[in-house]
């Protein structure tokens, strides 16, 4: 009975915001549009071409990353692979190396992925429809309706975080978005207000992206240059900080790791890690539950003793970390298989010169570890 109850109120809920939807339109978008087109952001580097894989990839890398991050990998990226052909025949340790430091590592390896299946799957042309982009590997609903809509000019909304930031609130819709209901309904109203034309759908699109970046932001919305000013519920009630609602917090939780540092005539023991879970795929420094079971494994070996260094706190979205390194330097390790047993990892360590770190794909905090090593 209660569920019955509850889901009648959210379709109610879920029709008024229809409606609300409904008022402002077509209002909401030409107002956007001409906005956009005088003040957005028009020289970023995806902009302008409607290149499918340059759109793409920049959509990828702006998950989660800002754009003053993005510009130099974005560069490099499309320098070493200038288009999906080539990204397609890459390696993945290449492609991990070049996104070495821009995290969430996952997108990486989708993106890898993704660019083989266009080549297998599509004769190594992005398909043309949002339903057919977002069943290729890492591309979600909204970046498929980014690219559709930058490319093709499809009307098929974005709704990322920033988007339901300025949607919830030009529409004051206060419902809980960690209800699956209100983020369906929520894509129905940004649906309904789309614009009428399909050529407004990029100058639409970004407009979207600009209004959230910098004028909708979540802490203080400079609603005195916002082209929606005069149409805003949330303004009008006096306090559009309030909204979006979404009650579920990501659930954080603490890790601490040994890590063993092995060096050897200017080259350092990684393993790589496995192919799921944090930091998949990337090379690093074996690494241990515990002290005790870090100096078991050296002493199985018969290392020198390793010198403990200052710990190292990585912070990542779920997770806070804690790093210890133990240092050694070591004249005349032995072989390879021995030192492989011992780390726990089969046959996957290797040495590689400091040299030639910057080839493959590590981790933010070793590769920032490794670089200020001090020279003994
Ligand atoms: N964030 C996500 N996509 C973006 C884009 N195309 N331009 C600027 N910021 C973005």
């Amino acid at each position: 009975m209660r569920g019955r109850a509850s889901k009648a109120a959210s379709t109610d809920s879920s029709q008024d915001l229809q409606q609300r939807a409904t008022a402002l339109t077509p209002e909401l978008a030409e107002r956007l549009v001409a906005w956009e087109r005088k003040q957005g952001r028009h020289h970023l580097p995806w902009q302008g071409v409607r290149d499918p894989y340059r759109v793409w990839l920049s959509e990828i890398m702006l998950q989660q990353t800002q754009v003053s991050t993005v510009l130099a990998y974005f560069d490099r990226f499309v320098s070493r692979f200038p288009d999906v052909k080539a990204l397609a025949e890459a390696t993945l340790d290449d492609v991990l190396a070049l996104w070495s430091g821009l995290g969430y590592y996952s997108r990486a390896r989708n993106l890898h992925r993704c660019a083989q299946a266009v080549m297998a799957e599509h004769g190594g042309q992005f398909p043309p429809l949002a339903t057919a982009l977002q069943t290729l590997p890492g591309i979600g609903r909204s970046t498929a309706a980014a690219i559709a809509a930058f490319c093709f000019d499809e009307r098929a909304t974005i709704l990322d975080g920033n988007v339901k930031r300025v949607l919830t609130r030009v529409m004051a819709w206060g419902e809980d978005l960690a209800v699956s209901a209100h983020e369906r309904a929520l894509w129905l109203a940004a649906e309904a207000v789309l614009p009428a034309l399909a050529a407004d759908m990029p100058a639409y699109t970004q407009g979207l992206m600009d209004l959230g970046a910098t004028v909708c932001t979540q802490r203080k919305p400079s609603c005195l240059v916002c082209p929606w000013v005069d149409l805003c519920q949330a303004r009008m009630q006096g306090q559009p900080e309030a909204y979006p609602v979404k009650t579920r917090k990501l659930k954080r939780s603490r890790r601490e790791s040994w890590w063993l540092w092995l060096e050897h005539a200017d080259a350092v023991w990684l393993v790589q890690r496995p192919h799921t879970g944090v930091w998949a795929g990337l090379w690093t420094m074996p690494l241990f539950d515990s002290e005790e079971a870090l100096l078991a494994a050296a002493q199985a070996l018969n290392a020198p003793t390793p010198e403990p260094q200052p710990p190292i706190d990585h912070v990542l979205t779920h997770l806070d970390w804690r790093l210890n390194p133990r240092r050694v330097l070591w004249s005349q390790p032995p072989a390879t298989t021995a030192l492989s047993q011992a780390c726990g990892v089969g046959a996957g360590g290797r040495w590689v010169p400091l040299s030639e770190l910057s080839s493959l794909g590590l981790p933010a905090p070793l590769r920032r570890l490794l670089d200020a090593r001090p020279i003994i």
